[in-house]
């Protein structure tokens, strides 16, 4: 695996490539790699003739309350795991390099309108922006053929979605389904700042989602009735402090009344001062996201 930090080194070491014929596949991430970013670059792996994976906190997307300069960076450890999951091209450019202007003096951005005010969105402001600012930035010093998100940040995927369309970008989006840990809580790399009692409390998400997909096996359609139930479940635990529990279409976000597939219920809850998110997605078949 090649790890390289300058944006025109991995510009030539990708056309090289593709010179050769070689599809690239494409997985953008934040750093301190778990079980989730690691799934996706094997299954961009098996897909793709070579992986090009990224690591960059990106200064763009946090808030100025946000955890920027705490969030875990582990280069060394992350390029371990990296090489181990089969990634070719590890680009991991300082902000200097994305940014050499100062990301606080940027005058072009990438807007997506509407689903970005909604759950994360609205508690988030230009959250999306920035990521749909850097994701641009990366799809243009990449090219990859395809490029690999979880579905951990569902509304991630659907401004990604959205943008990719909207921009007649070319490049192919695939959905990974969310990596859980044994007892159901999501993979993230926040979850390293849960204190023990905490990483307890977490579980309150995915059980909320668990009672959510029983409600909606047993034909509930109410979206009222399955948030009064997850509001319920959660306000139960006390180091929990609920941001929003959303029932929406899958597509445009827009909340529902009745549930349809393909719904998504999502949920952004604060542990102590971690503020995790969640979901599952209620398809067709009514089989959900492998979670549970
Ligand atoms: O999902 C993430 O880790 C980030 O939002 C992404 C897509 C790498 C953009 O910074």
């Amino acid at each position: 695996m090649q790890i390289v930090t300058r944006i025109d080194e991995v510009k030539n070491l990708v056309r090289q490539l593709r010179r050769q014929g070689k599809t690239i596949g494409l997985v953008p991430t934040m750093g301190y790699l778990h079980e989730g970013h690691l799934t996706l670059m094997r299954w961009a792996k098996a897909e793709q003739d070579v992986v090009v994976a990224t690591i960059f906190v990106n200064p763009l997307q946090f808030g100025p309350n946000e955890d920027f300069a705490v969030y875990p960076r582990d280069l060394d450890r992350d390029s371990k795991l990296a090489a181990a999951a089969g990634v070719d091209v590890l680009f991991a450019p300082p902000v200097e390099e994305m940014y050499p202007q100062g990301y606080e003096n940027m005058l072009a951005f990438v807007d997506v309108r509407k689903i970005t005010e909604r759950l994360c969105g609205a508690s988030r402001p230009g959250h999306f922006r920035g990521v749909a600012t850097v994701v641009t930035k990366l799809f243009n010093i990449v090219e990859p053929d395809v490029a690999y998100f979880g579905q951990k940040d569902a509304q991630q995927v659907v401004v990604i979605r959205t943008m990719v369309r909207d921009l007649n970008m070319n490049v192919r989006i695939v959905t990974v389904p969310i990596v859980r840990e044994p007892d159901g809580l999501a993979m993230s790399s926040r979850n390293v700042y849960l204190a023990p009692a905490e990483r307890q409390a977490a579980l309150v998400l995915s059980r909320a989602l668990k009672l959510a997909k029983e409600k909606l096996d047993a034909g509930e359609r109410s979206a009222a009735a399955l948030i009064a139930a997850m509001r319920e479940l959660i306000d139960r635990e006390p180091l929990a402090t609920i941001d929003y529990i959303s029932v929406s279409d899958a597509a445009t976000l827009e909340e529902l009344d009745t549930v349809r597939a393909p719904a998504l219920v999502a949920l952004a809850v604060k542990i102590g001062r971690t503020r995790l998110i969640d979901n599952l997605l209620w398809e067709e078949k009514q089989h959900v996201s492998h979670a549970f």
